[in-house]
């Protein structure tokens, strides 16, 4: 089956690296990925070794994000950095609502809302992060909670900004145990998303947005993934800290 949305690979680093490990990693990926122009690459490092690894890359065809974002401009908001610094930086997407903000730092769907617009404004493109609890999919309420959270996360925007960003499925008891959603497990869910960003937003905006899985993505497990008619991508943690497993993810999701 032929997609006609290219693929997106991004590693979520979380706070794990130096600058220094950092540009050694990009330096070594450069040259594992090189000429790979079927699947976009994006690596998220830690606010510390954004700017090194946008210079480290310049040129190179692999784009770099950020993990989190505050909504405002600038302000009194200690500890927070606003979409303009993130694009200053060279930033070209932004994780938002990634499941440990919000299991963690209280991330609410009206701040994730409120940060998907904001960056928006700034030519950023939002990865946007979903995904149920344990217990809820044991409860069955799998696509009551993911529909929520599409519905606020989207709240507000036109067809063609929802058209152009990516939404990350992360079923939160994936990530980082090592459980794979199965692939029709994950293909049923982001199915469904599709389908409610069809009804929300219009056939041609469900068609285009890029919806990734997300939670013990490996080497091993990625092509059979990326085989299913919705998933258009992974964002990958553990596995795209060392260059070795994220490459290897890369060239699955392009099929060599
Ligand atoms: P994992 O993390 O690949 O280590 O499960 C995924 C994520 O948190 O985005």
């Amino acid at each position: 089956m032929v997609k006609n949305r290219k693929p997106i690979i991004a590693g979520n680093w979380k706070m794990y690296k130096t600058a220094s490990e950092a540009l050694t990693f990009v330096r070594e990926l450069q040259s594992a990925v090189s000429g790979n122009e079927d699947v976009e690459v994006v690596v998220c490092p830690p606010f510390n070794a954004l700017v090194p690894v946008v210079e480290a890359l310049r040129g190179i065809g692999i784009a770099v994000g950020a993990q989190n974002v505050h909504w405002e401009e600038q302000g009194a908001f200690t500890g927070e950095i606003s979409p303009g610094m993130l694009k200053d930086a060279g930033c070209r997407y932004v994780i938002i609502g990634h499941s440990e903000r919000r299991q963690f730092f209280g991330e609410t769907d009206a701040n994730v809302n409120r940060k998907v617009k904001a960056v928006l404004q700034h030519d950023l493109t939002p990865v946007m992060c979903v995904g149920e609890l344990l217990s809820e999919r044991e409860d069955g309420i799998t696509e009551k909670v993911v529909r929520d959270q599409i519905e606020a996360g989207l709240e507000g925007l036109t067809p063609g900004q929802v058209a152009g960003m990516v939404i990350a499925y992360e079923p939160v008891w994936a990530i980082g145990t090592g459980k794979t959603a199965s692939d029709a497990d994950a293909q049923q869910v982001i199915g469904f998303i599709r389908g409610l960003v069809s009804k929300l937003f219009g056939e041609e905006t469900a068609a285009q947005v890029r919806i990734q899985y997300g939670g013990s993505v490996k080497p091993q497990n990625t092509a059979s993934l990326m085989a299913q008619p919705d998933i258009d991508g992974a964002l990958v943690g553990g596995a795209s800290l060392d260059v070795e497993s994220f490459t290897g993810i890369i060239k699955a999701a392009a099929g060599n």
